[in-house]
Formats: structure tokens, sequence, C-alpha cells
């Protein structure tokens, strides 16, 4: 890791456009290895990434996407999936409708800050057709496509930081 975890806190900004540079295999590996040491309720890391390279595909996701054509740019689009029913084998509807989700955000939080300390860029989706993606990606039963992330090198510039919400209003401490 290049950077520290604050900084990559801090630092790391959505970026929506990328170059064509290719991503070597070996550090998608290693920010899916990051992605997979996120906590999950009970351990159950109810999650399963598909790593789209193809770029017929890339162009279908970002369709599905709701055509946000930049998700295709990116050389790599990691689809995340939760598998809710993994989760409510042990923890019911808590486990299907929360800790499935929490968990698989928590390892979507964890690729966003690897890909940024390994000096790439990202950007979350959320915004696609589920129904969609489970279809062009042929996937099992059980799996529930929560996040598409366009991964690449940046193409833009980020200097500014989006507004943050004010403090006063976010935070609350209890005396
Ligand atoms: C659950 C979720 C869904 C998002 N969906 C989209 C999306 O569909 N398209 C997009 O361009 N950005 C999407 N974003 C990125 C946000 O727009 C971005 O995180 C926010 O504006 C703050 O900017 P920053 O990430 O640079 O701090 C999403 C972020 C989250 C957490």
């Amino acid at each position: 890791m290049t950077k520290d975890v604050i900084a990559a806190i801090i630092e790391r900004r959505s970026v929506r456009r990328f170059t064509d540079e290719e991503v070597p295999m070996a550090t998608v590996g290693r920010i899916l290895d990051a992605a997979c040491h996120a906590p999950s309720a009970g351990n159950l890391q109810p999650w399963e990434f598909y790593v789209v390279k193809n770029r017929e595909m890339r162009e279908k996701l970002a369709v599905a996407a709701l055509n946000q054509e930049f998700v295709a740019t990116a050389p790599v689009v990691i689809v995340v999936c939760a598998l809710p029913e993994l989760s409510a084998r042990r923890y019911g509807d808590r486990g299907r409708y929360l800790y499935a989700i929490q968990d698989t955000a928590a390892a979507v939080q964890n690729i966003l800050l690897a890909a940024h300390g390994y000096g790439l860029a990202t950007c979350w989706v959320g915004a696609f057709d589920e129904e969609k993606v489970v279809r062009l990606l042929q996937l099992p039963p059980g799996r529930r496509p929560v996040a598409l992330i366009p991964l690449g090198y940046a193409a833009e510039e980020k200097h500014v930081v989006p507004a943050r919400r004010p403090w006063e209003e976010v935070v609350h401490i209890i005396e």
C-alpha cells in the first residue's frame, strides 16, 4: 500500500473519466484481497466479485447502469454481489436485508480505498437495473448485484471535495 489509511480516506474521490491503460491483474487481485478483508456479520463473507474486462460486456453494463457511459471507459469493472440467503440462513431477515448489504458495502469501500492506495481510480455506481446485470453476467441464483465499480487510471484530476454536511447536523454527542 502506497498511502496510509487516513490519507486514502480523505483523498479518495469518485472519478468518472479513465485512461485506456490496462490495470495489472496482480493489482486487481490485491484490491480484491482487500475487499475480502472487510468485516462481515458472523464472518460469513456473503459476497462475490465479478471482474469484467471484456469491452462489449462493459458497454452493456454501462447501458444497464442507466446509460452511465463512463462505466465502460474503465478497463475493468468490478461487479460486487451480495449473497443475502447466506446471511439469512444464520440471521433471518436481519441477515437478508441488513447484514448482507452492510457487509458488501464494507467490501466496496475497501475496494475504493485499496484502489486509491495503488494509484487507481474508481467510482461506486449504484444506479443500475439489477435484473439486467443478473441476466448479462448470467449470475447464479442468490447473487444480488449491489455495486458496479469501474476501475482504472484517472483521466481527470479532482481538486474539489464534494461538500460534506456540517458536523452540527451529522454528529450528536451524548454527554
Ligand atoms: C450507494 C452509492 C451509489 C452511488 N451511485 C452512483 C452512480 O450511480 N453514479 C455515479 O456517478 N456516482 C455514484 N455514486 C458516487 C457518489 O456520487 C459520490 O460518492 C458522492 O458524490 C461523493 O463524492 P466522492 O465519492 O468523490 O467523495 C454512488 C455512491 C454511493 C455510496
